[in-house]
């Protein structure tokens, strides 16, 4: 799919869920080149006075920098108890809507958001539809610099084929300052179970493996919007 489509495609996906905000709502904002659409698309109904009363929690520095910039309000969890909505992208995107995500290295903030979220909605083009998960992208999992060779060592005791990420030369950094070690497991068996090994290891922070937190997708594709699970 040439990008200018695929794109357009992030564009319309990010712009519907976007229009699933309420004036009133405590929101989450996430992280990528589809989730921005969709912060776009709140700051302008906000702009043009179709929301009020909005107070978001943003996944990622660059998220934070953004909405401070489109002038959406921001709040901590301090002085937010409960996510009514968030709206992030995923990398890759199973049947039952288990997903992998952290592409962008912003997986640790944007999985306590997910987990403090009542409504948490990914956005997606149809190209991050997958059989399985593993088969399209690797997991990226983020450590701890301290022993972070003994974390890549047991990573690829559990079969996967481990590399640093890095951002040009330097080595990749998260929010946290934090590394992150890509792992292409292939198509995974059972990613729940995966989830509970990984989730087990000291040094090891988290891990882009989303079980059971989606609860609806919004996948935009050449024939139009379709929403998962389907609607009756
Ligand atoms: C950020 O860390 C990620 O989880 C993104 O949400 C994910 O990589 C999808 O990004 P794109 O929408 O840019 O493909």
């Amino acid at each position: 799919m040439p990008a200018t489509d695929t794109t357009a495609l992030k564009q319309q996906a990010g712009a519907f869920a976007a229009d699933l905000v309420q004036s009133g709502m405590s929101i989450g904002l996430g992280t990528g080149s589809t989730a921005i659409h969709a912060t776009r698309r709140i700051a302008q109904r906000l702009t043009s006075g179709e929301l009020r009363n909005i107070r978001a929690i943003p996944t990622s520095r660059a998220t934070e920098a953004a909405a401070i910039e489109l002038r959406i309000p921001l709040v901590s969890f301090a002085d937010c108890q409960r996510i009514d909505i968030t709206i992030d992208g995923a990398d890759e995107i199973d049947p039952a809507l288990n997903l992998i995500k952290g592409g962008g290295g912003a997986l640790l903030r944007e999985k306590i958001v997910a987990q403090s979220t009542d409504r948490f909605v990914i956005v997606v083009d149809e190209s991050k539809l997958s059989p399985r998960l593993g088969s399209l992208f690797a997991v990226p999992v983020e450590v701890v610099e301290f022993g972070w060779q003994s974390q890549a060592r047991f990573l690829q005791s559990l079969g996967a084929n481990v590399i640093m990420r890095r951002n040009g030369g330097e080595i990749y950094r998260t929010d946290q300052g934090n590394l992150i070690l890509d792992c292409d497991f292939g198509p995974i068996g059972d990613a729940q179970e995966l989830a509970s090994e990984l989730n087990a290891r000291a040094g090891l922070v988290e891990h882009g493996l989303f079980i059971s937190l989606a609860q609806q997708v919004v996948v935009a594709g050449n024939t139009g919007i379709r929403i998962l699970p389907a609607q009756q």
